[in-house]
């Protein structure tokens, strides 16, 4: 009846306009969205049909439309049911805009759907069941929205699905058996949400057309079902990131078709099953981070496999020579397991290797001649092994290298002239082997080099001039060796440099002139050489300089007066020949150690003089106890934000206000010209990786903090990042893109931002009391009583949480320390800095990996080193070093914890001393208790194994349970704390 009504409606001709009723329908339609691009702008009530509007495909005869396309447009608003009104519809997909809300119900009036594509948009509540009434649905994709809850009973009656990915939802319960059903379905994927703790149902062995099933970090547990053999057509088997255990069935071997097969990072066990060889068309196999033991099997290598990740498991043998036979293998990552013997010494002569990684295993024998035989070689990662003879010949013939990573082993011999210089090469580390001989002049081709780390060898001759040449060099590392001669000139040249250390060494000479344009130094060390000469007070320029070892060398004349201008964390000057007077500031009884052992320096620092003129071993006493004291006292504060007071004025002045632009993410009560008018250099408060920041204050007395990045400039020096080389992005486009979009209490506001071609300048809001990082380290720490450090925790976390699990796609922060938790007035912590967060692809396996490591030293996450691979996991990892450093009142690496970080510092000591000598002794025992309990969280946070480390929407629970009067069975009441991991060699 109603359908002949629409059916009369739709044919009576209408008076004013001669638009047909489904472009009636379309106007609508167009009414109740939000459209900032205008682009429906071609949607025009004036055309007769709506089949040249963009987005809209009509079937010609009929003249109806048949298919709406939106995707991409950043249309915003509710789901327009409306659309349902189009009779022959069978396509609608509005991928990647901003429709929100819920889905409703009625969307099965869409009668003839078969394709359904609502991805990455924002809505949310649950699945409305009526999707299953569908009948001619085939494709279903609700990737990336905010669904909650469980998925419905109704989903095992799709008549004819064959796609359905639910992936990077909220969703809860369990991954049902009526899936199981559902036989026409073609891909399965629910990964990525956080289902409650279930098991793989048995029955989705029964979806016999299934190619993809794709269950990545849903919370699984228990087996692999056997049944899953049963998936003949399957091509990818993903179950990756979940807690599944037992074996690995050998049903698996039985899926003929797969292609690829991931199981990382699980807790499988037993041996990998024999049967191998049935999978011919096997290109990936990555089973790592898993408990799988016995020996690599032999079949295995003899599959056209491209890549083999068994890394992080505990096999034992050695390799299959075999493996140097595979005609595709391009990826070979075996690290840390417990592997001997000798490599395959054919090894790359079949095989186009691109990444192999054979670290922290106990091979022996040489490295293989033949590894970049095919050319494409560009990791070679064999740290921690017991490798003897030379670096074989062949491989300076290897311009495809980017990363060589040979340090801990025990080769020998000269390094190859054309190793030395390799194109594209960015990290050469080398340390701790024995290899002799000159650095090359060849070094000057190595253009890319960021990195080159060549400690506790025996190389020797002088660093040559040609080192000059490397205008990418981060860090310069080559204490310990035999280089003589005085440093090249050309070294002033290195502009990037953050990094020298080339202690202990026969150097002489002087320094050379114009160590002024080092702007990036960090870490200066070139103790124990025979260096003469005055220190130039130009050292005093070098504003982000915190470490400066000149200790053991013939220095002379006086101690540089601007050296006061340094924010130095660590500052030795001893056993040289200064003398004069010590500059007012370094007259403290804390600084003492710095100048012992120096003929002539005096200051009202009672002992100074008289300890200089003594015998060689009093003055080694001297040392020894110098070092001893550094230690303990001379770590004051990290990473300064009230840096920099002697800038050049005139240069933040030059700005031509013509060429900015702004773009604003809220209503602005100040304009683009008051800040940039405010800009000068009595205002920095601060310095970070990627900028400076100013603190302005407006003509309406409200303060903002302003952040005005580096001119194409990208590199983290002064947290000691490691390696980032890569980083082509400066952070700005990352930054904006990602705070733009982010409304949450616990993360800093960003106002606006102005960008010209050369210069970029962020607006947040301003946070009076600075980071977490600095107040915690400094004289002020004590003012952060328990309570206060609990709520910043919780603030943090919330914060935290939101990122990971409310933002769509999710963001991981990829550098969250203490120095990126802002505090408000009242001690409200947010969340800050995220130059080098990125919003997790979610359209790919964005978490596989990330070409750029990201993080500060004493944050990162152990797998990140090896792996490269970001998760939301490696967040929780850094956020349990901020957990321990409040708790601990430590930083989070000192000297005085010796090779170890926080992390290790804190389960070497509660074993060995127990929980008192742990916790900062500032704090008020009374909260003990509570202290302890958060104190296990942060543990729980730093596990080794991610798999192991809450999620940080579950850390907020555990966090708040404990300030809660009823203390739940998530947090061990006792106080006991969970058992470390770590057996510390
Ligand atoms: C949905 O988006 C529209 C347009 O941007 C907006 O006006 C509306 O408030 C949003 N609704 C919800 C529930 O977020
Ligand atoms: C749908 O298409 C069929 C033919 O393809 C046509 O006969 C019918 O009129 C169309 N329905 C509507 C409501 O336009």
């Amino acid at each position: 009846m109603l359908l002949l009504l629409l059916l009369l409606f739709l044919s009576s001709p209408l008076p004013i306009l001669s638009l047909n009723q489904e472009g009636l329908y379309l106007q609508r339609v167009k009414h109740t969205l939000s459209d900032p691009d205008a682009a429906l702008a071609s949607w025009n009530d004036r055309d007769d049909t709506p089949c040249n509007w963009a987005g809209i495909t009509c079937d010609a005869p009929t003249a109806t439309v048949t298919s709406i396309d939106l995707s991409n447009t950043n249309i915003a608003g509710p789901f327009p049911s409306l659309l349902c009104h189009l009779q022959n519809l069978t396509s609608i997909s509005l991928y990647n805009d901003s429709i929100n809300s819920t889905l409703p119900l009625d969307i099965s009036t869409c009668r003839n759907l078969q394709h359904l594509d609502l991805a990455q948009n924002l809505l949310t509540g649950t699945l409305p069941h009526t999707l299953a009434d569908l009948p001619d649905l085939k494709y279903l994709d609700l990737t990336g929205n905010n669904f909650s809850g469980e998925i419905p009973a109704s989903f095992g009656r799709f008549p004819k699905l064959e796609v359905i990915s639910l992936v990077y939802n909220l969703l809860d319960g369990t991954i049902p058996a009526f899936l199981g059903n559902v036989t026409s379905l073609k891909m399965l994927n629910l990964s990525y949400n956080p289902f409650f703790p279930g098991r793989i149902p048995p029955e989705l062995g029964n979806l016999t057309n299934l190619e993809i099933l794709w269950l990545t970090e849903c919370n699984l547990v228990g087996p692999i079902p056997d049944s899953l053999g049963n998936l003949k057509k399957l091509t990818d088997l993903d179950l990756a990131l979940n807690n599944l255990e037992g074996p690995i069935p050998s049903s698996l071997t039985e899926l003929t078709s797969v292609v690829q097969i991931e199981l990382y990072n699980n807790t499988l066990t037993g041996e990998l099953p024999r049967g191998f060889s049935n999978l011919t068309k096997l290109r990936l196999l990555d089973a790592s981070m898993n408990q799988l033991s016995g020996t690599i099997p032999d079949e295995l290598t003899r599959l056209p496999l491209e890549s083999l990740n068994l890394y992080e498991n505990l096999f034992e043998g050695t390799l299959p020579g075999s493996i140097a036979e595979s005609p595709v293998l391009y990826e070979l990552r075996l690290f840390s397991n417990r592997l001997t013997g000798s490599l395959p010494q054919n090894l790359g002569s079949n095989s186009p290797l691109k990444w192999l990684d054979l670290s922290t295993n106990q091979f022996t024998g040489d490295i293989p001649a033949s590894l970049c035989e095919k050319g494409e070689l560009e990791e070679l990662l064999m740290l921690y092994n017991s490798f003897t003879g030379s670096i074989p010949e062949s491989l300076s013939e290897c311009r495809s290298l980017t990363r060589v990573r040979l340090s801990n082993n025990n080769l020998s011999g000269e390094v190859p002239v054309g190793f030395w210089g390799l194109p594209h090469i960015h990290l050469l580390e080398l340390s701790g082997n024995s290899l002799s001989g000159n650095i090359a002049k060849t070094i000057a081709s190595a253009a890319n080099l960021s990195m080159l780390l060549i400690s506790k060898n025996k190389f020797e001759g002088n660093i040559v001039e040609e080192i000059g040449f490397l205008s990418n060099l981060e860090q310069f590392s080559a204490s310990e060796n035999k280089l003589s001669g005085s440093l090249p000139d050309s070294i002033v040249n290195l502009l990037q440099l953050g990094i020298l250390d080339l202690h202990s060494n026969q150097l002489s000479g002087e320094l050379p002139p114009g160590i002024q344009s080092w702007k990036k130094l960090n870490e200066l060390n070139l103790a124990n050489n025979q260096i003469s000469g005055k220190i130039p007070d130009q050292i005093g320029s070098l504003s982000v300089l915190n470490y400066l070892d000149l200790s053991g060398n013939r220095l002379s004349g006086s101690v540089p007066v601007s050296l006061q201008n340094l924010k130095l964390n660590q500052l030795n000057l001893s056993n040289n020949d200064l003398s004069g007077d010590l500059p007012p500031m370094f007259v403290k009884e804390m600084y003492r150690s710095s100048f012992l052992g120096n003929l002539g320096l005096c200051g009202d620092l009672a002992g100074l003089c008289d300890s200089t003129s003594e015998d060689k071993n009093r003055g080694y006493v001297w040392l020894l106890r110098c070092i001893f004291i550094l230690a303990a006292l001379v770590f004051v504060g990290g990473v300064a934000w009230f840096y920099f007071k002697y800038r050049d004025f005139n240069k933040a002045r030059a700005f031509d206000k013509s060429k900015w632009t702004l773009m604003s993410f809220h209503k602005l009560g100040f304009s683009e010209y008051e800040i940039l008018d405010l800009l000068d250099e009595d205002n920095v408060i601060g310095s970070g990786a990627s900028g400076k920041v100013y603190k302005v204050v407006l003509g309406n007395g409200e303060a903002v903090a302003v952040k005005k990045l580096w001119g194409g400039v990208k590199k983290d020096i002064q947290t000691g990042d490691i390696e980032k080389g890569q980083v082509h992005d400066d952070g700005f486009q990352a930054e904006v893109e990602t705070l733009g979009k982010i409304r949450h209490k616990n993360i800093v506001k960003l106002w606006c931002c102005c960008t010209t071609r050369d210069c970029k300048l962020l607006v947040y809001e301003y946070m009076p009391n600075g980071s977490l990082g600095d107040l915690l380290h400094s004289s002020k720490g004590g003012l952060l009583d328990w309570p206060t450090r609990y709520k910043i925790i919780v603030d943090a976390a919330e914060g935290l949480s939101y990122l990971h699990h409310d933002c769509v796609p999710p963001i991981v922060h990829r550098d969250v320390k203490a120095n990126n938790i802002l505090l408000d007035g009242d001690f409200g912590a947010r969340v800050a800095d995220f130059g080098v967060a990125k919003a997790v692809d979610s359209t790919g396996k964005g978490l596989k990996s990330m070409s750029v490591i990201a993080g500060s030293r004493g944050y990162i996450a152990p797998e990140y080193a090896y792996t490269l691979r970001v998760t939301e996991k490696s967040d929780t990892y850094s956020f349990g070093v901020v957990i321990l450093e409040l708790v601990t009142g430590k930083l989070p690496v000192d000297p005085e914890f010796g090779e170890k970080d926080l992390v290790k510092w804190v389960c070497t000591t509660l074993d060995q001393k127990g929980v008192d000598h742990v916790l900062d002794p500032r704090l008020d025992t009374c909260f003990k208790e509570e202290t302890c309990m958060v104190l296990n969280i942060g543990l729980l946070c730093t596990s080794p194994l991610p798999i192991n480390r809450p999620t940080m929407r579950r850390v907020v629970k555990m966090l708040l349970e404990i300030g809660g009067d009823n203390l739940s069975k998530t947090v061990k009441k006792d106080g006991k704390l969970t058992p470390c991991y770590y057996d510390d060699a």
